[in-house]
């Protein structure tokens, strides 16, 4: 089994997610064989939670509040997303590092939020190009896997992580599979270590159609968390099937 899920970020309005999500549903591909899940605009979630009742779709957030309630306008917790039908949550995405400058201590608490209200987190790693240039690719996975798992009380829930390089996110580069390859057999060694269990790993950085068998073909590889070419039928449709 392996899992294919789509992050739709900031690119479908509540109009389209809803066209697309319930064009999924229609559409005869495999389902059984895989998890796919879909992680649509906090807007558009129940909505599109609502299309995939009956199906084998799953959905989930793309970001979460590390408070379960309160006086946090402009926030959505953990606990509304599971309230509202979703079963995953990104934890840690880059755009959420990088662009909305959140650090590891406050991925950490996402994560323990998205525990305690029953969400899966898929905590989402990678090194910048930057990291790359300067030989800290593994200083910087390191850092962040060790600061979302030291310590970290799983209480019989589960938890999956997605190596995500920043270089390769968007930008048509994809880490090559034999790099994703060993670099997933290191992470599934470092979580190892503070969670004394073998978890899920994705990979993720401009997978499409035409490369996605590369990486589902791996044992180590888990599946794939995919941008841009889940946000188009035709394009996810035929990824879901290649996999
Ligand atoms: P991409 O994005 O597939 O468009 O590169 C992946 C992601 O950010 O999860």
């Amino acid at each position: 089994m392996k899992y294919v899920f789509g992050n739709w970020k900031m690119y479908l309005d509540f109009e389209e997610s809803v066209i697309l999500a319930q064009a999924l549903v229609e559409e005869s591909f495999n389902k059984e064989k895989n998890e796919v899940a879909i992680f649509p605009s906090t807007l558009a979630a129940r909505e599109v939670i609502m299309c995939l009742n009956g199906s084998r779709i799953a959905a989930g957030a793309q970001d979460v509040a590390w408070v379960s309630k309160g006086a946090y306008t402009g926030a959505v917790s953990a606990h509304m997303f599971k309230s509202a039908g979703c079963k995953y949550a990104l934890v840690g995405h880059s755009e959420r590092r990088y662009v909305f400058n959140e650090s590891d201590d406050d991925v950490r608490k996402k994560i323990e939020a998205c525990l305690d209200a029953g969400l899966i987190p898929v905590v989402c790693v990678g090194e910048t190009q930057e990291d790359l240039n300067e030989n800290k690719r593994e200083y910087r996975l390191k850092k962040q896997l060790m600061k979302a798992f030291e310590g970290l009380q799983i209480n019989g829930g589960k938890v999956m992580v997605a190596y995500e390089p920043v270089w390769a996110i968007g930008s048509g580069k994809p880490c090559g599979p034999d790099e994703a390859d060993s670099v997933h057999g290191w992470i599934k060694l470092e979580v190892k270590q503070y969670l004394g269990q073998d978890i899920p790993v994705l990979y993720g950085g401009s997978v499409n159609p035409e490369n996605v068998v590369s990486y589902a073909a791996r044992d180590v590889i888990d599946g794939v968390l995919v941008g841009g070419a889940s946000t188009k039928l035709e394009s996810f449709v035929k990824l879901i099937n290649y996999v």
